[in-house]
């Protein structure tokens, strides 16, 4: 395979194969590549098995030495369920390494990538870092703030319409872009939803396309209210929130979706959790003063009290458009910019 970005992507695609499976653990590809050809691949399948990188070595259809690696995450340094990656690198006899991200983790940053140079090893970095990166925002946010990254998905009409005023809302959106919506699903630890969207909709909000999901999210309702299987909790405020998030980080939840309504969906603005906006956009105009809105919440007095997005990116689904954001202050895109 030429080119290193080439080599990148397809570890970046190695790492996806993993998707949603991987938690509390990044999701990691590696790519082994000697006189141009590829000789190993891996991902990190689920914690507690072996490392991309480990995965890769093991997969060699001939000897390793003096080719080329390409990880989508700095390989560790140190040994938890695995022993570290570079020692397997080093004793593999691997010559030059190129890493798509760095570890964000304070403690190890940039350590893996010293111990490989002074192996002797040619290290070089930043190969499609954006893609390698935003791979792994819920994990890099999780062991770096010990929060959950926090993504709010809705569905909306064109005039903003996420139900009718009496509640009906199904659908608004078509298969495909409910078909995104359970591959977004499968990185959520967590969900929640309002209070009326569980008496009304008395949704399930399991992943479902894949049968016997090994990771089915833990469930929540913002509010008074209460279904089999999920947990009612009151936000009222900053410190409820806060505590809430430090609850589902301790439990080794990276990503919370919060999945509507509206009432939910605009507290959860403007208590400046949210740090990723993903809105669905269908061509249908509900219309009607009394059609709920994607946002409720407390009206902001001026424009400027706007909360802005950043990276703003545009997908169809079947009919449907998928807008998606960072919000502007959250940590994705302090992180981006950092
Ligand atoms: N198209 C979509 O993407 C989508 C997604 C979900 C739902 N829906 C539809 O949206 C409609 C419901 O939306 P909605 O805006 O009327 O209501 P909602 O957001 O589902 O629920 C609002 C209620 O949830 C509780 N709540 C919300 N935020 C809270 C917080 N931070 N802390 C404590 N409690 C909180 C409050 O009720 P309490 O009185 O219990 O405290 C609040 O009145 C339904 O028709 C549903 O079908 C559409």
């Amino acid at each position: 395979m030429n080119g290193a970005a080439a080599c990148m992507r397809r570890a970046i695609e190695l790492a996806k194969t993993a998707w949603g499976r991987t938690a509390p653990n990044p999701m990691v590809g590696c790519v082994l590549v000697k006189n141009g050809r590829i000789i190993g691949e891996g991902y990190h399948h689920r914690a507690g098995e072996f490392h991309a990188e480990v995965e890769a070595l093991r997969s060699c259809k001939c000897d390793p030495v003096g080719a080329a690696a390409f990880v989508t995450l700095e390989p560790c340094s140190s040994t938890g369920h695995q022993g570290p990656c570079t020692e397997a690198l080093i004793a593999a006899g691997i010559s030059r390494v190129t890493v798509g991200s760095l570890d964000p983790n304070p403690a190890h940053a940039g350590r893996g990538l010293e111990i490989l140079r002074q192996a002797g090893i040619q290290v070089s970095t930043g190969v499609c870092r954006e893609a390698c990166e935003e791979l792994n925002y819920p994990f890099f946010k999780w062991i770096t703030r010990h929060r959950p990254y926090v993504v709010l998905k809705m569905a909306m009409t064109l005039d903003g319409r996420i139900a009718t005023s009496s509640g009906d809302s199904k659908w608004i959106t078509g298969e495909e872009a409910r078909g995104d919506v359970q591959h977004l699903r499968k990185l959520a630890g967590a969900i929640l939803i309002g209070s009326e969207t569980a008496r009304i909709d008395r949704p399930q909000l399991t992943v479902r396309d894949v049968p016997d999901w090994p990771c089915q999210p833990k469930r929540f309702i913002a509010g008074h209210a209460e279904l089999p299987g999920f947990t009612s909790i009151d936000l009222a405020d900053e410190a409820s929130w806060n505590s809430f998030l430090a609850e589902l980080a301790s439990e080794e939840c990276l990503m919370l979706l919060i999945e509507g309504g509206g009432e939910l969906a605009g507290r959860a603005l403007q208590a400046h959790v949210v740090d990723e906006a993903v809105f669905y956009v269908a061509p249908k105009l509900l219309t009607g003063r009394g059609s709920r809105p994607v946002t409720g919440g407390k009206d902001p007095e001026k424009l400027t009290d706007a909360l802005d997005l950043d990276e703003f990116r545009t997908k169809y689904f079947g009919g449907d458009l998928r807008i998606s954001g960072y919000i502007k202050g959250g940590w994705a895109d302090v992180y981006r910019h950092r």
